[in-house]
């Protein structure tokens, strides 16, 4: 018996979640929610235990905007999406059957590499196998796999099950067979997709980025206060937040370390540069919001 969206779903059916943190969850709730059959791995029991809690505690916030006077349709909706999603620490049990396996494990090209050719030899040969890194090259992370047309990019935004967005990234390799199952599972768990070629942060984060590192060149210059520039952008452009709340927003270390990555793989860049404030903020552990402090105090 399946829904109508699996059914339409076909070639992937069965979905395995690496890495159980902030996006490896949101994933597992988003492709449970579409009726899939869903394994959620990470290498750590805690973490496990964690996701657990933030998928009950997110899905009880969806089902209570989507069934605001009824207890029961509530309950049903979220016990009906956790019977779908299976744990377990077993990386070798959790990619066997899977049609779709989506990796996000920490940011680490070294760790992905290594994971990719564990899982593609503990998964079936038709498999499609994908990560969702931000800021690494595929054709460096899938350097291993012998079946390089099976492998392609799912670049999910934060938080998963809110964003809308869903970059469908591919190489030079990936076959049109996959990028075409890749979009349909997107539209299947409800999210918009674009199609991105293998460019250092795709898209969104190609234009984003930089734009935050220009905000801090034009605050390092001393050509606007950072809460000037925060509110131009708002008011003036339309976004929701200025740079520098947004910097404060994702963290000061993970924006340096994108960067960080970037300027080494491509020194000629000129969008690529550093910036020596962000760097002392990072080092004396202003880390944004998570920390109570950034640009600005929380
Ligand atoms: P996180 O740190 O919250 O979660 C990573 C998880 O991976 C941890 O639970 C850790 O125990 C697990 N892990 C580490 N090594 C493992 C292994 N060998 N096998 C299985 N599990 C392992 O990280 P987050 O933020 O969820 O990021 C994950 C990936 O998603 C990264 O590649 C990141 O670049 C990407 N990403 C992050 C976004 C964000 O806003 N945080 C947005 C889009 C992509």
């Amino acid at each position: 018996h399946f829904s109508s969206t699996a059914t339409q779903l076909a070639r992937i059916q069965n979905v395995t979640i690496i890495g159980a943190g902030l996006m490896g969850s949101g994933i597992a709730q988003v492709s449970a929610n579409a009726k899939l059959n869903v394994v959620l791995t990470d290498i750590s029991e805690p973490a496990l235990q964690k996701a657990q809690k933030s998928i009950d505690t997110s899905l009880r916030r969806v089902a209570k905007k989507k069934h605001a006077d009824d207890a029961k349709a509530q309950e049903d909706l979220v016990q009906s999406t956790l019977k779908q999603l299976k744990m377990t620490t077993n990386l070798a049990e959790a990619v066997k059957e899977a049609d779709l396996v989506i990796e996000a494990v920490v940011e680490n090209i070294e760790l992905k590499k290594k994971l990719f050719a564990d899982v593609e030899k503990n998964a079936k040969k038709d498999a499609i196998l994908t990560t969702n890194t931000s800021s690494l090259r595929l054709k460096d992370i899938g350097i291993n796999l012998n079946n390089k047309a099976n492998f392609g990019g799912l670049h999910f935004f934060n938080p998963v099950p809110v964003m809308k967005l869903l970059e469908v990234v591919r190489h030079d390799e990936t076959s049109d067979e996959t990028f075409k199952s890749l979009m349909e599972y997107g539209k299947a768990i409800g999210k918009t997709t674009v199609a991105c070629k293998d460019t250092p942060g795709f898209i969104v984060n190609r234009l984003l980025v930089p734009y935050m590192f220009e905000a801090l060149r034009m605050y390092e210059r001393g050509d606007a206060s950072k809460e000037d520039i925060d509110v131009g952008m708002k008011l003036g452009a339309g976004y929701p937040m200025g740079p520098f709340e947004l910097c404060d927003y994702v963290g000061l270390d993970t924006t340096k370390f994108i960067m960080d990555g970037w300027a080494k793989q491509y020194p000629e860049e000129p969008a690529f540069r550093q910036s020596p404030l962000l760097s002392k903020l990072v080092a004396e552990g202003k880390l944004g919001r998570k920390t109570g402090e950034g640009f600005f105090k929380y």
